[in-house]
């Protein structure tokens, strides 16, 4: 006898499944400049190199800006925790480190989807749902926006991602497990050198082998990392919202992870 005080029910699946078609059909991307990097062939097949420019940019790209030496800082902190990461077992794209200003990254296929974590409240969530901004959630919450400049990025649901054919539902288990799992690793890392990690959004794709990678940069461009304990950004905030100098706030987030970023 089940609680329902009737027959059994078959426990409540996360996915329904469901057939997709067509099936998905994005290309692996050529040279492309973006408002952050710019994505270039690498030396062998299957290979890029992501460079770090040193263009921010905020509100959809409304809010713009050049700040030397950003893109050194970026670069040299996503190679960090791409490399902490994968000592953790998190399958990511990065293959080497390059320059001062790039890495040599696997060739993938980018899901349409920004993945974002949230561990407590801020941004557009609190805007969107009335939150109190700084309320930890009981467990990370997990997200899902549509990539598309047009659109703005919308946040979506998982039926819209199965519905638009974005990802596959055995793809999303795998992508949410992986960014539920570097979130803790991550939040574990931060805490350690004084900040807590407020949220991350991660990017993923798949190779020519259909395997899953952790993808694009990690970096405060990326995440929100408040010093511990207090709402004082040591992120992208600081330009968003005009509150303190970016390179200063970057170099002292590099400083705490123990890197030495030369002429910066
Ligand atoms: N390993 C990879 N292989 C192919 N493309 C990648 C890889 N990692 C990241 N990318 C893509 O490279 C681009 C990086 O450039 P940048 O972040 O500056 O773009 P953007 O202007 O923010 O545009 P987007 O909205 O696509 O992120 C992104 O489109 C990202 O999805
Ligand atoms: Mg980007």
């Amino acid at each position: 006898m089940s609680c329902w005080g009737g027959a059994l029910r078959a426990p409540p699946q996360l996915f329904t499944p469901i057939e997709v078609s067509p099936p998905l059909n994005y290309n692996f991307p050529m040279s492309y400049e973006g408002k952050a990097k710019i994505m270039k062939d690498g030396p062998t097949e299957g290979t890029m190199i992501m460079y770090f420019k040193d263009d921010v940019t905020a509100g959809n790209g409304k809010k713009k800006d050049s700040i030397p030496g950003k893109g050194k800082i970026n670069k040299a902190i996503t190679l960090k925790l791409l490399q902490l990461l994968e000592d953790n077992g998190i399958e990511t794209h990065l293959i080497e480190d390059i320059d001062e200003r790039s890495i040599l990254v696997k060739k993938l296929k980018i899901f349409p989807l920004e993945v974002v974590v949230r561990n407590k409240a801020t941004g557009s969530i609190v805007r969107r749902l009335g939150l109190e901004k700084g309320m930890e959630f009981k467990r990370p919450l997990f997200e899902l926006f549509y990539k598309n400049d047009e659109l703005h990025d919308p946040l979506i649901c998982q039926e819209h991602a199965f519905a638009m054919n974005l990802i596959y539902p055995d793809d999303l288990l795998l992508v949410r497990k992986t960014a539920l799992d570097a979130n803790e690793i991550l939040k574990e890392y931060f805490s350690g050198i004084g900040f807590d990690l407020i949220d991350i959004k991660f990017e993923f794709g798949v190779d020519e082998k259909e395997n899953i990678y952790l993808a694009d940069e990690i970096s405060p461009d990326t995440m929100r990392l408040w010093e511990k304990g207090t709402q004082v950004s040591f992120d992208k905030d600081v330009f968003r919202e005009d509150k303190a100098d970016l390179l200063e706030t970057y170099r002292e987030v590099a400083k705490r992870m123990g890197l030495k970023v030369e002429g910066i």
